[in-house]
């Protein structure tokens, strides 16, 4: 039998491409070469498909695109990839399986999955409802919100609302919010355009970081929190991970203390109470169901220090994924090995392939 080839989707248009990187460089390296193989698809900053067959140690430094611009140049023959259509040097033909290592806007939000459905290849992680969704953060807040799940109260609007000035938002934010509060964009990640907000004179200010990003914002009351998170695994039957604790060297998660603050540490499992525990995997399987999610997601929450109440905070569709973060660190808790939860991710990815497209197969094996 042939090997199944997967094709490992990194880089991307997104504020966090480098994050990609790093992710990938792990995912890549722990991929068992007897089992499968590897095809690289990096995507620049401008949202160009390279197909990459360097070393794997360029791709945190960047170095791959280069490399990969240079061997398109010598050999356009080979090195030339058709994202769409069927025949010679198509995705189509060059992968069996995509793994989308991407974060942020334009791959864990529905884009690149869509592209995968259309073009019939099976694919690891959420489907495009579910990465959509997710990755809204007022869209899941109101699905979450019909769930019944507890979450930090907020005021969502459009950007093209601060044209009327900033006043009734000050006004709003202090009779239905009180302070601190956090600004959001509602479709970014790894707190890319998220400030804190002790007071309202810092408001506006906010308002226009986090506009940069996004046409609709979020307002959200600051709770003075623990930050939890737990992993899961599948389509309709759900693996939960370990409950793990985030101890975010800066002040709260921002970019900064999430990828380049050594002191930054996670702790698993988490010291709560087994109760606490349970509730937040329950929470947690009926967040992942709510939205939509399969495959694999990591979701959050938040506690507060003194009433140990849970809040949902957000599910991440595609989670870091480097032999440091916290989603594998969950799954390994509960005795998988780092191999075996991509194994898993690409034996949930042909599950649910096979349900969907009932009798038109691309599995190798069968
Ligand atoms: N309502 C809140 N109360 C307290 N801290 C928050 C709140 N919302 C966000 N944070 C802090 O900001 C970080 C980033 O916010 P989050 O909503 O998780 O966005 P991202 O999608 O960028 O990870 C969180 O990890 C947490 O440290
Ligand atoms: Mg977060």
């Amino acid at each position: 039998m042939s090997k199944i080839r997967i094709g490992v989707i990194f880089g991307g248009k997104s504020g966090e491409h480098e994050v990609s990187l790093m992710s990938a460089t792990s995912v890549i390296r722990a991929i068992d070469p007897e089992k499968f193989q590897v095809v690289m698809l990096g995507i620049t900053r401008q949202g160009q498909w390279l197909l990459y067959e360097g070393p794997l140690e360029a791709l945190i430094p960047g170095e791959w695109q280069a490399k990969a611009e240079e061997d398109l140049r010598k050999d356009p023959a080979h090195f030339s990839l058709c994202i769409l259509g069927q025949g010679p040097n198509t995705l189509s033909d060059r992968i069996d399986f995509a793994l989308p290592i991407l974060h942020g806007p334009n791959g864990e939000d529905g884009t690149v999955q869509g592209l995968l459905e259309l073009l019939n290849i099976p694919y690891g992680g959420c489907g495009v409802l579910g990465a959509a969704t997710a990755m809204d953060k007022v869209v899941a807040k109101k699905i979450f919100e019909h769930e019944g799940l507890r979450q930090a109260p907020c005021i969502t609007f459009n950007a093209g609302e601060l044209e009327q000035g900033t006043d009734w938002i000050l006004d709003r934010v202090k009779t239905e919010l009180g302070y601190p509060v956090f600004v959001k964009p509602s479709n970014m990640g790894s707190s890319v355009g998220i400030s804190k907000v002790t007071e309202p004179a810092g408001l506006p200010e906010a308002l226009w970081t986090a506009a940069a990003y996004d046409e609709r914002l979020i307002i959200e009351k600051g709770i003075h929190c623990r930050e939890l998170e737990t992993a899961v695994l599948g389509n309709y039957e759900l693996t939960l991970g370990a409950v793990g604790e985030i101890l975010p060297a800066a002040e709260y998660y921002d970019y900064k203390s999430k990828y380049f603050d050594a002191a930054s540490k996670i702790c698993i499992p988490a010291d709560i109470p087994s109760e606490k525990k349970q509730e937040l995997q329950d929470m947690a399987a009926r967040a992942y169901l709510a939205l939509g999610c399969q495959g694999y997601a990591r979701v959050d929450f938040l506690m507060d220090r003194d009433t140990m109440e849970l809040y949902i905070n957000e599910i991440n569709a595609i989670p870091g994924f480097t032999h440091a973060s916290m989603f594998p660190l969950l799954c390994m808790d509960i005795g998988m090995t780092y191999p075996e939860i991509i194994e898993r991710i690409v034996e949930l990815g042909y599950e649910r392939y096979h349900v969907k497209n009932k009798g038109d197969d691309r599995h190798p094996s069968r």
